[in-house]
């Protein structure tokens, strides 16, 4: 399948569409119109296991997206309808506790806890959700859906919260209530992110800078078809094995609180003293924050041969420092540097499968789909690998401002 998303009209269509249906069924369902808020997904472009070590990331927000429907009920219950799984949850509002079932009710539910431990006061509704961003492809579908959900909790609320805050809740529902250690690149960029722009993210200060992208290039997003889950396995034993060799230098180093403070020669003075592992793991974040600069420098140049360097360079950091790709996805960034017009190609997200981010030259875009999904069927064996020509889109934030979603 390829679904191309590269004209912003398009990118407008295709939500509206979603937004239509999700409206339609929630009447269906409920028998009471509801209001719609649209949350996107996310790629991130380069900056990967680099956020929850205060480090830098540089996502931006793509047009799938999550669309939540939301209405008033009188009963005190909060009930969520999944149109993708057909299938409903309710909880008493009042005696909602932390209790994840390992559910895709799981997320929306834990963004309800997390606000109403910030002491917003939710009554009574029902929400639908739906939304067509791919699952377990490291295009964060569980950030679409939390963004969504708070937008429509918050807005029965009554409550206008800024960015920063709609992120730091979300991705508390996420680590607290749901379980899974992310960080907070998602849930900042899918609600924040803006149109044409990539976003440069301190996740210390949660401070950004919104950069441009070429017209001349195209994001290309493949999808390995293996698939990768951050609630479950590598990535919470990548992230120990990191918070591990964080710990020593904390001790070994004045100064160094997170890893985002140390460079190369701290790592080195202290690598006796940690797992060899942790080691790697460390090296790799650190010189992905470095690679972070040096492609917004290059994309404030337009300087797209030195962006693509960095993005070849970082993915086999994180192929071989900290061992978070897998074979399919190696084959597939090897067959995209082997065309003509990639300048770079890397595994994104949290790692174990999942998709390549690729930047290629517009005009060879459509042909560069086909020949991977071609070559990468060959290699691999797996013939569906679905491909996506995408621009930057914008953010929950900026689709409500915009007016995107009544
Ligand atoms: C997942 C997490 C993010 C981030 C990335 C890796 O997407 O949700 O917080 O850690 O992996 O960069």
């Amino acid at each position: 399948m390829i679904l191309s998303c590269n004209f912003e009209s398009e990118q407008v269509r295709l939500m509206r569409l979603d937004e239509g249906k999700a409206l339609q069924i929630h009447r269906q369902r409920f028998g009471r119109d509801g209001r719609a808020f649209a949350a996107p997904a996310r790629v991130n472009l380069i900056g990967e296991h680099t956020d929850y070590t205060g480090g830098l990331v540089m996502p931006m927000a793509i047009g799938f997206s999550t669309v939540a429907v939301i209405s008033a009920r009188e009963d005190g219950r909060a009930v969520f309808y999944s149109a993708n799984y057909e299938e409903e949850a309710s909880f008493e509002i009042a005696s909602l506790e932390r209790s994840p079932r390992g559910h895709w009710s799981d997320y929306p539910a834990g963004v309800l806890w997390s606000l109403r431990q910030e002491g917003i006061a939710i009554d009574g509704f029902s929400m639908s959700l739906a939304g067509d961003v791919p699952l377990g492809a490291g295009l964060s579908s569980s950030a679409s859906v939390e963004v969504a959900t708070a937008m429509g909790l918050l807005w029965l609320a009554g409550v206008t919260l800024p960015l920063e805050k709609i992120a730091t809740l979300c991705r508390k529902a996420e680590n607290e209530y749901v379980g899974a250690k992310s960080g907070i690149m998602d849930q900042f960029v899918v609600a924040g992110g803006v149109a044409h722009r990539a976003m440069m993210l301190d996740c210390r200060s949660l401070g950004y800078e919104l950069l441009p992208l070429p017209d001349e290039v195209r994001v290309v997003i493949c999808n390995s078809m293996v698939k990768h889950s951050v609630a479950t396995g590598g990535y919470g034993n990548r992230r120990d094995e990191v918070e591990a060799g964080q710990a020593v230098l904390r001790q070994e180093r004045p100064g160094i609180e997170l890893l985002r403070d140390a460079t190369l020669a701290d790592l080195e003075a202290c690598r006796g003293k940690m797992p060899e592992a942790s080691f790697a793991r460390c090296r790799h974040i650190i010189t992905e924050n470095v690679r972070v600069l040096e492609a917004r420098e290059a994309l404030l140049k337009g300087d797209l041969q030195r962006l693509g360097g960095m993005m070849i360079a970082a993915h086999v950091s994180m192929r071989d420092d900290f061992a978070a790709s897998c074979p399919e996805v190696d084959a597939m960034v090897e067959i995209a540097m082997r065309q003509d017009g990639c300048f770079g190609a890397r595994i994104t997200g949290g790692g174990f499968g999942g998709c390549t981010v690729n930047v290629v030259s517009a005009d060879g875009a459509e042909q560069f789909v086909e020949t991977v999904r071609r070559e990468y069927a060959t290699a691999t064996g797996i013939a569906d690998a679905q491909c996506f020509v995408c621009e930057a889109s914008d953010g929950a934030l900026a689709l409500l401002a915009k007016g995107g979603v009544q």
